[in-house]
């Protein structure tokens, strides 16, 4: 039987502070001009936040036994393209909301110009923090994480939910949905880890792939979920706003007792999915159980 001391808790917390850290290096400062964007820009991503991408990252480079040091970059990349989504997320065009991580959303700080331009800088932020790691393997993450994020990704993801708002999406659409505007930066967090170790095997590729595909949709399925039942207070931006704006989610789709459901039957194959690797992947089984039984 495998035996762990593993906690995941003061893991999580060892690296949310490591990649807080590593995001204030690479923010500009406030007062460099121009300082306008460069306050709105540390603004919308230090001081709040789950870092379940960056946490995702270290994890997997744990997997394959690489240290965390060589995923900082990654970790910094990954959180800047979602601190990026947010910004844009929240403008009055998107889903116009009010308040994020527990303050008010960027644009309702800065200004939707800034906000516009705050996403823009975080976005290529991201890139020049790969690449200036001149490390070989630089290329592929920057490769992977570009079609994250772009129209086959993130930014597909956010254009079919848009265009499906007030409509019933069938469940094959929604999954496709979700996968792009979310569990396609999930992914790419995973495997921008991995890709942090010199050598890595296909076999670990293809399971981390599986993992981070299974988390990427239990992620979204779980926000929704939220959306639905937890508080504005709890949740640091506004609840039931799904519901309000006619949002195409797993809760309109199949009830809240079904997504539940779901979302355990995704976090108990995943657990499957990894029984036979032995404590390296004990940070992947934390951040499973994070993603499927967060409270926010
Ligand atoms: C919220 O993401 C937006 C989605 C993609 C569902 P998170 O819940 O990870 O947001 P933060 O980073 O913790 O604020
Ligand atoms: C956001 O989905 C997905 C992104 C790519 C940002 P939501 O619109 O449900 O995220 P929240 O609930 O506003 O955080
Ligand atoms: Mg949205
Ligand atoms: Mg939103
Ligand atoms: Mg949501």
């Amino acid at each position: 039987m495998r035996i762990s001391s593993f906690t995941f808790e003061p893991w999580a917390t060892v690296h949310q502070q490591r990649v807080e850290q590593a995001l204030d290096r690479i923010l500009p400062l406030a007062d460099i001009p121009p300082a306008t964007l460069h306050a709105a820009m540390r603004y919308a991503v230090l001081g709040g936040g789950k870092r379940v991408r960056a946490l995702l990252s270290y994890a997997s480079a744990e997997l394959v036994g690489a240290p965390a040091s060589s995923a900082d970059a990654a970790a910094v990349a990954v959180e800047l393209i979602h601190a990026f989504s947010l910004v844009h997320d929240d403008m009055p065009c998107m889903d116009d909301d009010d308040l994020r991580r527990g303050k008010p959303s960027c644009h309702k700080q800065y200004g939707d110009a800034t906000a516009l331009l705050v996403g823009d800088a975080l976005q290529s932020l991201a890139f020049q923090s790969i690449a200036e790691t001149n490390a070989p393997q630089a290329l592929k993450q920057v490769q992977v994480l570009a079609q994250a994020t772009g129209s086959r990704g993130m930014c597909g993801g956010q254009s079919i939910d848009l265009q499906s708002t007030g409509q019933l999406l069938t469940r094959n659409a929604l999954e496709t949905m979700h996968q792009y505007k979310t569990g396609a930066l999930i992914r790419a967090a995973t495997l921008l880890g991995a890709y942090a170790a010199e050598d890595i095997s296909e076999a670990d590729l293809h399971l981390l792939t599986h993992y981070s595909e299974n988390m990427g949709l239990a992620f979204q399925v779980v926000d929704d979920i939220l959306d639905a039942t937890a508080d504005t207070q709890t949740l640091g931006k506004t609840a039931g706003k799904d519901a309000l704006q006619e949002k195409s989610t797993y809760v309109s789709l199949l009830g809240i007792d079904e997504a539940n459901a779901l979302v355990k039957r995704l976090y108990e194959q995943t657990l499957q999915l990894l029984a036979g690797f032995d404590n390296q992947a004990d940070p992947l089984r934390g951040i499973a159980r994070f993603i499927c039984e967060r409270p926010f």
